[in-house]
Formats: structure tokens, sequence, C-alpha cells
């Protein structure tokens, strides 16, 4: 990559923050924290690799605001400033070479599994469905009250994150967790003000938005991950996505990132195979060509990039600010170093596979607890191992998760 290349260039965010290239290492939750649930040293080894790789901005993979609600086993947990220590020394790893860090807060309302929650909340008592609802225990609705407390707890685990030394952060709206769980029709059907027409719907967005800025002031950046759409019959659309995306750009959000899917339609692990995506890489591109009219918010796109061409062409010809990737940052840490050495052309990330059926459908859990491998071993100062045996990964997941954890999970 010559150093005039569109991906080196810094972006200068609305409130004077810059960012030094076009490189966005999207959230790959780690699953690392320390049994207490505070960050572990393997973190904060793993975010000084990736800093020296030489991305732009990296998110982290997603933190949990409620100790009682978890995504999975392995989550950090930030409600109070008990692991203020090794929150500094985290955010001090990861912003080693003038690297942005940013912070995913999360709560996953219903898709918390089993072995985590017995009793899941979220706006309304509708339990996942398809083969993953076994998984997960039915949700109760969230009273008025619990919803006042989610939104302060996001404020406060956003003011936490400032004090210890992250560079921003970035609210997961996306992906079906608690926050688009409330945006989708689908999932909300509260007749209260959280339900009913989006304005209702969005409301929790925008209370945890507000509530946050409130907590870190304005110059402090805040990102959003949203949805393009669910992909669900009845569920959270384009049309309501770019309604979304003008409410939070006329607030004032810093950079909207935008992926799809959730536990039920895991769109934001697995390609398209629609000849016009798989050409263009990123499976989201189209929807973020049309978001790019209605907003002049930095906008960055995650899920499909593997090339250097792809990335290019995305900020030159789609308008887009950052080039969000997950799984390559797994396998070459250092990756925009690569890149601006002319070593980095393009990756391969072929699907996680046994070869036997009834394991392979659970796709998306393979897969992740293969990438989670590749993050403990940076963690542990190892190279990843592009050639690491699903078996092995899949022998840790039931070592560490046991059988409860084959499901769809996350991401
Ligand atoms: C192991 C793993 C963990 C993930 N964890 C998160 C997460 O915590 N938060 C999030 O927003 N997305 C998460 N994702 C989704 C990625 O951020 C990204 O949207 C997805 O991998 C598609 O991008 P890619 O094709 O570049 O990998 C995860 C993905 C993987 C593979």
């Amino acid at each position: 990559m010559h150093h005039t290349s569109i991906l080196a260039k810094p972006l200068t965010l609305k409130n004077g923050v810059t960012i030094k290239n076009r490189f966005f290492k999207a959230a790959l939750s780690e699953t690392l924290a320390k049994k207490d649930d505070g960050p572990s040293r393997l973190l904060v080894n793993l975010y000084r690799t990736w800093a020296r790789g030489g991305a732009g901005l990296l998110i982290t993979g997603n933190v949990m605001i409620d100790r009682r609600a978890k995504g999975e086993p392995g989550n950090v947990v930030v409600e109070d400033e008990r692991d203020l220590v090794l929150l500094e020394e985290w955010a001090k790893a990861g912003t080693e070479n003038g690297t942005h860090l940013w912070m995913q807060l999360n709560h996953p309302g219903k898709q918390s599994p089993k072995m985590l929650s017995q009793d899941p909340v979220a706006p309304s008592p509708i339990p996942l469905s398809g083969d993953i609802k076994g998984f997960f225990n039915p949700p109760r609705a969230l009273t008025a009250e619990e919803i006042e407390d989610l939104i302060l707890r996001f404020g406060n685990s956003a003011r936490i994150a400032k004090k210890a030394g992250f560079t921003g952060v970035q609210i997961h709206a996306a992906h079906g967790y608690l926050i688009n769980q409330f945006l989708s029709p689908h999932h909300n059907g509260r007749s209260d003000e959280w339900g009913g027409s989006l304005e209702n719907r969005m409301r929790f967005l925008v209370r945890v938005y507000t509530e946050i800025r409130k907590q870190v002031g304005e110059q402090f950046p805040i990102g959003i991950k949203l949805n393009s759409s669910d992909f669900q019959r009845g569920g959270f659309t384009e049309e309501e996505s770019m309604q979304v995306v003008k409410k939070i750009s006329e607030l004032g959000i810093d950079l909207i990132e935008i992926s799809g899917g959730n536990y039920e339609q895991p769109k934001m692990l697995v390609a398209e195979a629609r000849e016009s995506t798989k050409k263009r890489e990123a499976y989201f591109l189209e929807f973020a060509e049309k978001v790019r009219k209605i907003t002049s918010s930095p906008l960055v796109v995650t899920g499909g990039f593997r090339s250097l061409d792809g990335m290019t062409k995305a900020l030159t010809d789609s308008g887009i600010d950052m080039v969000g990737i997950g799984k390559p940052f797994a396998l070459v840490p250092d990756l925009p170093n690569q890149a601006s050495q002319g070593k980095f052309t393009s990756i391969t990330t072929n699907p996680i596979k046994t070869g036997v059926k009834s394991i392979d459908k659970s796709a998306s859990l393979l897969e992740l607890g293969w990438y989670e491998q590749q993050l403990l071993r940076i963690g542990k100062g190892n190279k990843p191992k592009p050639n690491y045996n699903v078996w092995k990964s899949l022998f840790r997941i039931l070592l560490t998760q046991g059988t409860a954890a084959f499901k769809k999970r996350r991401s």
C-alpha cells in the first residue's frame, strides 16, 4: 500500500478527534475475562499486539454492563470501579502506537444462554425461535424501573471506560441483543412508551445514547453498531434502520458501524452467496451506500472484507469512511502494517467445519470457538494458527462451556 493510499489517510471526527487510518478492528468477543469477570493479562497482551499491528481503531469485544446478564462465559463486566487498575492496563496497551481503543458496551437481553441466565430479561416475554431455542430460557419482560436502571448502567460503564483511558465507546445495538430487541417489532410487543411505533421502539437506544453522552461529555467519541436489518419476517427493516440512523446522527453520534442479523439469522458471520456481494466482498455495502445519502456521520461497514482491493474500493466508490474487519484480525493481527509494507493483499477465511453434518450445523459455534482460540493464542504471545485443528477447538469449547454451548450463539 502506497502511503497516499486512501486506507492510510487519517479520519477526523466531528468532535475533532483524529483516527490515524481507516482500518477498524471490529468487536471480536475474546471470552478472556478472569473468573471474577475482570479483564485478564491475556486481554492486555492481545490488545497490545493489535495496537502495534497498525489499526487506527480497535473496538473491544462486547463488555457487559450488568453482571447478572452475560452473553457468554468469559465476558468482561464493567458495572463499577472494582477493576479500574486492570482496565487502565488494558486501555494503555490498546492505545499504544497512537491507536484508538473503544469499549463496546452490551446487554444480551434474551440472548443470554441457559447456563448463564435462569431468568433472562427482554422487552417482551417472547422466546427465541428455531434450532437455537433450546439453549435459552424464555425471557420475562423488563419492568419500567428496570429499563431506567439499565439506561443508567450503560452510562456508568461508559464513564468508567473513559476514566480508565479508553478513547471512546461503542453501543452494541446490533445482532439481536437487548437494544436490537427493543428496535425489533418482532421481539418488542410492549404497549407502553417503549414499544409500538418506531419512535417508541428506538426510545431505549436514544435514552442509552443520551445518558452515555451526559456521563462522558461532548468531546468523547460514542459510536454505534447497528443492524441494516434483522432478516426476519416482522423484524427490524432497512427502512427502519435508516430512520434510526437519521435520529442518532441528529443527536450527535460520532461513528456508525453497519452489520446485520442475530442468533436466529446469523447473517453477520456468513457470506451471502449473491454474486454482487461476492464481487464486492462486504455483505452490507449496498445498504451502506443508501445510508451514506442520509447522514454525514462517519460510516463503517463490517462483514466480509478480505482483500486490500475490496477495502480500497469500498472507501473510494461507496463513500464509507472506515473498513470494519473481524476474523482477518484474528489471523493477521498486524494486517494494517503488512498492508502498508506491501505484504498483505488478501486472506481467505474458510468456513470452519468438521465434516460431520450433525456438528457442522452449529456452524456459528464452531466459527466463534475456533476464532476465540486464535485470540487466546495471541494473548499468550503465540502466533495465530490458520491450520488449527477444528476438533481441538471443539474439544476446548466442550471443556470450557459444556454441551450447552452447542447453539448458534453470538456475535
Ligand atoms: C469470534 C467472534 C466474536 C465476535 N464478537 C463480537 C462482539 O463481541 N460484538 C460484535 O459486535 N460483533 C462480534 N462479532 C462479529 C464481528 O464483529 C463481525 O461483525 C463479523 O465477524 C463479520 O466481520 P468479518 O467478516 O470481517 O469477520 C464476532 C465475530 C467473531 C468471529
